[in-house]
């Protein structure tokens, strides 16, 4: 379902498809906030190219919730007591920075951004929680003073018990400061192109030959900007984080809306803000997250229709959307180097759905790299620390799919085995101990996948609100008829 933020796409031409081969200092893998980023920063000084599958944003990017702040629910609480003061202390300051950053970035280039500073808050409708968030605001003023504030009332329609409020933080239009940095991207020579998709990434010479579109890029060094890591191995990202979906809606309440972002402490967890739309504003709620591939909270959109008319009864909704993102081990970016024996490939991802900051954060700290500047913050977020395996019986899981026969012959489903799926849901049908992925359209048509993930194998589940083919193990997704449509996975699924 296309996002309130995807509309933009029409008002802009898409870029071309790479069709010849090229040389560049740097190829950066995806064509979101984070690597349009770093497209700028390095265009200044060096050549790059950008490729993206789709079209620019089409990922997380152009379904966030566009908030641009350092606070990131509760959390400055947790950062002192496991990594220290000091490192909470420049976690904030990375942050705040990254704020500034795009703020100027706006201003330098002129564009129209829907740039706001708005303050931000996390609150709580429990008692029980208050001393929570009290702790919070507690270890936000050791790290700065005045930057944050206890309060017992915000200006959202909800009797709450206690908020911690963060000051002067921002928000703005995602797709439109896309587009405001692909522009200075080409006045600086530049390359950016759509619906280029990266099929591999080879090391020749001591450089990377990446092949897109049967064409070849040759390139000194490699940013992997694509959410999810593309590359599995060295990294191995994907023993160190899992993805979450998030559901959103858009609504106009036919009411005049409040002033600052929200998101609630106790889970699940809503976030709103507002957005401008023309000259009116509408609400922007997104929540009930759920671990990809799994049944948890498959009505999120129902749940979050609830919670908006519960306080603005005849609200409108005009949009939904869904979007995922990835959660790391310790609930900190990993940026940098993909690998200490991959040398001259970067990669940006677990942004745990604080996208913004963190991408101008990963993109100043790999175009510094690059260009061989010594960046403050870099140890912070380093990719390459080490972390323990997230869950034993999920790495199992993964490895014994890995190892199942993924070979299903071609062969007609009977009847009678598909009398159980409904119209508009999908399921996966045992047959003669081989298994088929079933999806019946609202035509009666019958789509056949094969249900194995093909990023590592995992067996996938079915999303019957966005019809949608989901992996429990990393979060790749496909469309009904077994489309990749989210990473890490890059293939299709075979189609029966
Ligand atoms: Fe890794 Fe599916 S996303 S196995």
């Amino acid at each position: 379902m296309e996002s309130f933020w995807e509309k933009e796409l029409k008002e802009h031409k898409e870029f071309e498809k790479i069709k010849n081969n090229l040389n560049v200092s740097v190829c950066i893998i995806g064509g979101g906030i984070m690597g349009l980023t770093t497209a700028y920063y390095l265009s200044k000084k060096v050549s790059v190219a950008v490729v993206e599958k789709d079209r620019l944003c089409s990922g997380t990017s152009g379904r966030t919730t566009g908030k641009i702040t350092s606070q990131h629910g509760v959390f400055y609480n947790y950062l002192i007591e496991s990594k220290g003061k000091e490192f909470a202390q420049k976690y904030l300051e990375a942050n705040e920075q990254a704020i500034s950053n795009i703020e100027k970035i706006i201003q330098e280039t002129k564009g129209n951004c829907d740039f706001e500073r708005e303050d931000s808050y996390v609150f709580t409708r429990q008692e029980t929680l208050v001393d929570k968030i009290k702790k919070e605001q507690a270890s936000i003023d050791k790290i700065e003073k005045d930057k944050s504030e206890f309060i017992k009332q915000i200006p959202l329609p909800l009797e709450i018990a206690g908020a911690v409020k963060f000051k002067n933080q921002a928000q703005f239009h995602p797709i439109k400061y896309a587009y405001t940095l692909a522009e200075k991207i080409m006045d600086n020579n530049g390359r950016i192109f759509e619906n280029s998709k990266v099929e591999k990434i080879k090391r020749e010479n001591g450089k990377y030959v990446v092949f897109v579109n049967r064409n070849k890029i040759t390139a000194d060094y490699v940013v992997i900007a694509t959410r999810y890591p593309i590359v599995n191995v060295p990294g191995y990202h994907f023993l160190k984080m899992y993805q979450s979906t998030s559901y959103a809606i858009v609504a106009d309440v036919k009411k005049e809306l409040f002033d600052g972002m929200y998101i609630n402490l106790e889970v699940p967890n809503i976030s709103f803000r507002t957005i401008k739309d023309g000259d009116k504003r509408l609400l922007l709620a997104v929540g009930f997250d759920y671990k990809t591939g799994t049944d948890e909270l498959r009505d999120g959109y129902q749940r979050l229709e609830t919670v908006v008319r519960k306080m603005y009864p005849d609200a409108e909704v005009l949009y939904k959307w869904s979007a995922e993102d990835c959660i790391s081990l310790d609930k900190i970016p990993y940026i940098g180097e993909l690998s200490t024996i991959k040398p001259n490939m970067y990669l940006a991802t677990g942004f745990n759905k604080w996208g913004m900051t963190s991408s101008n954060i990963a993109a100043n700290i790999i175009a510094d790299e690059i260009l061989g500047n010594e960046n403050k913050y870099k140890e912070v977020f380093k990719s390459t620390r080490l972390e323990p395996i997230k869950n034993r019986q999920e790495v199992g899981n993964m490895l014994k799919e890995v190892n199942k026969s993924l070979i299903v012959s071609r062969f007609k489903i009977p009847k009678s085995e598909l009398k159980d799926v409904k119209i508009g849901e999908g399921k996966i049908i045992n047959i003669d101990n081989r298994k088929i992925g079933v999806y019946k359209a609202q035509t009666g048509e019958i789509y056949k996948v094969k249900p194995y993930c093909t990023h590592l194998g995992c067996e996938l589940h079915f999303n019957n609100v966005d019809k949608t083919w989901e992996c429990p193990c990393h979060g790749s997704k496909f469309t009904y008829d077994g489309k990749s449509i989210e990473v890490p996975s890059n293939k299709d699924l075979k189609i029966k």
